[in-house]
């Protein structure tokens, strides 16, 4: 029922050791976690052989007899900072269903209140209220919750930074429901399956920020999500969970829904706030950040779905509770969206810090045609950078894992490509997508993710020079860091990504496409413009 191995990776620094469990058929937690607790226990003295093997005594353990001295071990590209300390030897993952947060992911029970009540929601919120916005946000702190919209911020600490006390001007909590990641489909399924943990979310943080409106902006293109977010909603007023005197908690509380019109930028905080002002979606220089100067004029604060809608779970359980989950400062579970060429796509609620191949092969039935036909993974939505096979092989799964290894967690959006797949051409659709998604606002942007997309082009049928691809890679690093907001970075972190890891086949692409211009009698290279026409 449970197949497993202990196995030494020498190639991190020091040897990492990794232990891999695979459920079979049939087996159930019942079955699995004991045996797991007594592995875990024989993993750790194999780690102790191991740090014996720092200081060069020799290891006895047959299990590790294919380490190598620290000093003789490659540098790990992927070695996750708790890891290469040797301090956390927990594997993550497999996440019990008593810890799940999210229990009607699938729409498979009633998302309306009466069922989203019996699965413990709205539970007590006034007694959590009644504790005040202090104790909220030190909680919230505790729990080390990062926020789920991309960027991994601390959320207590960013729910703080709302003023303690108003100056007359009201204030706003907006929830950024516009999920226009690439990749990106975990907020959309709250919104149809798990409306009233959001919604009573709005009603917890709004309180500790101080808000008595929460607007939740939603893509335009989710009308079904929006429509049933729009029908909890009544539900909430018509229970008596909003409005005057929210859930019996004192705290009067509105919320409402608002729809988009489709934009991705519209998805970055200070143009959702222009949009629902009802101007284009153009982000604006900060500061003045929102927290002073936001929605109309007034604090506000943008927070995305899953970390408000988590928010109520994690005061009812107690911030220790979700620390419990992760490594450290990557606490709780996550819901993670993978996409791409595996056997089985889905959405699953995981723990974070979790074997990114763990979560393949057990979520997703594995790789199309195995784990040895993998080329590449693309960790966290569109804008993160790729990563090869070999990184995916060990890393983790949490925002200072993938940092480690030069890509990000991002949304949480892994996007698998197996070796049928034409990298230079999929990082090139998504340089048409950034391109296409600019607000023109900074040259950098506006005029940089042209010529990406332009000279992306030219890279996929290879009409370019060699020298080109560092000038390319220079062009990525002259719009990173100097525009308005980070579509520019998320524009220049793909192309930075391929270049990186599939430089030699970018090469050879240019070589064969040289050699054939020559069999095809010296034809001149055709313009940019020729290409981007033509495909
Ligand atoms: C171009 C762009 C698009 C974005 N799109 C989204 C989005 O669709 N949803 C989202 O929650 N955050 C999005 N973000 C991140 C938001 O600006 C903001 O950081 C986030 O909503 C904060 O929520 P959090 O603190 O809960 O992570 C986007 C950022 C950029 C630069
Ligand atoms: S970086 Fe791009 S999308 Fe963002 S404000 Fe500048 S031009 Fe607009």
């Amino acid at each position: 029922m449970l197949c497993c191995f202990i196995r030494i990776d020498p190639s991190f620094r020091p040897p990492r050791l990794s232990f891999h469990y695979y459920p079979l058929r049939g087996a159930t937690n019942t079955h699995i976690y004991p045996i797991i607790m007594a592995l875990s226990f024989a993993a750790r003295a194999g780690q102790a052989a191991v740090r014996q093997a720092k200081r060069g005594v020799c290891i006895s353990a047959r299990a590790l007899s294919t380490a190598r001295p620290v000093a003789a071990a490659a540098p790990a590209a992927s070695a996750s900072p708790s890891d290469a300390a040797g301090a956390n030897l927990r594997i993550h993952g497999g996440l019990k269903d008593q810890d799940r947060i999210f229990t009607n992911v699938y729409g498979e029970k009633d998302s309306g209140i009466e069922g989203a009540m019996k699965r413990g929601d709205w539970y007590r919120t006034k007694d959590f209220i009644a504790l005040g916005r202090d104790w909220i946000i030190n909680e919230m702190k505790a729990s080390g919750l990062r926020g789920r919209g991309g960027a991994g911020f601390p959320s207590g600490l960013k729910w703080s930074f709302m003023p303690k006390v108003s100056d007359g001007r009201p204030h706003y909590l907006v929830v950024n429901a516009d999920e226009s990641e690439p990749g990106t489909c975990k907020d959309r399924e709250i919104m149809r399956h798990d409306p009233h943990k959001l919604i009573e979310g709005c009603l917890v943080a709004g309180f500790a920020m101080g808000a008595h409106t929460a607007y939740i902006y939603v893509r335009g293109e989710f009308w079904h999500e929006a429509n049933c977010l729009e029908k909890a909603v009544k539900e909430a007023y018509a229970k008596g969970m909003l409005g005057k005197n929210a859930a019996g908690s004192g705290w009067d509380m509105d919320v409402h829904v608002a729809r988009g019109y489709g934009a991705y930028i519209c998805g970055e905080e200070t143009g959702l706030i222009e949009s629902l002002e009802g101007k284009p979606g153009k982000p604006r220089l900060k500061p003045p950040f929102p927290a002073n100067v936001g929605l109309y004029g007034c604090p506000t604060t943008v927070t995305n779905v899953e970390t408000v809608a988590v928010s109520p779970t994690i005061l009812r359980r107690g911030a220790s509770w979700f620390a419990s989950l992760g490594r450290k400062n990557n606490s709780g579970t996550k819901l993670f969206c993978i996409s791409g060429h595996v056997n089985n796509p889905c959405t699953i609620e995981e723990e974070m810090s979790i074997p990114l191949k763990d979560l393949i092969e057990r979520h997703c039935g594995g790789v199309r045609g195995g784990w040895d036909n993998l080329l590449a993974i693309i960790p966290g939505g569109s804008s993160v950078p790729c990563l090869p096979k070999h990184i995916c092989d060990d890393v983790l799964m949490d925002f200072d894992a993938l940092k480690a290894v030069q890509s990000g967690l991002g949304t949480a959006a892994v996007i698998v490509m197996d070796k049928s797949t034409d990298m230079v051409k999929a990082i090139g659709r998504l340089s048409y997508f950034y391109k296409h998604e600019s607000c023109g606002q900074c040259t950098p942007c506006r005029e940089g993710t042209t010529w990406l997309y332009n000279m992306m082009t030219r890279m996929q049928i290879g009409a370019a020079e060699v020298p080109e691809i560092s000038m390319l890679d220079e062009l990525t690093r002259q719009i990173e860091g100097h525009t308005i907001c980070a579509l520019g970075d998320a524009a220049a972190w793909p192309v930075q990504g391929l270049i990186r890891h599939f430089r030699p086949e970018i090469e050879e692409r240019i070589r064969l496409y040289k050699e054939q211009q020559q069999r095809g009698n010296q034809e001149e290279r055709p313009t940019d413009k020729q290409i981007v026409g033509a495909l």
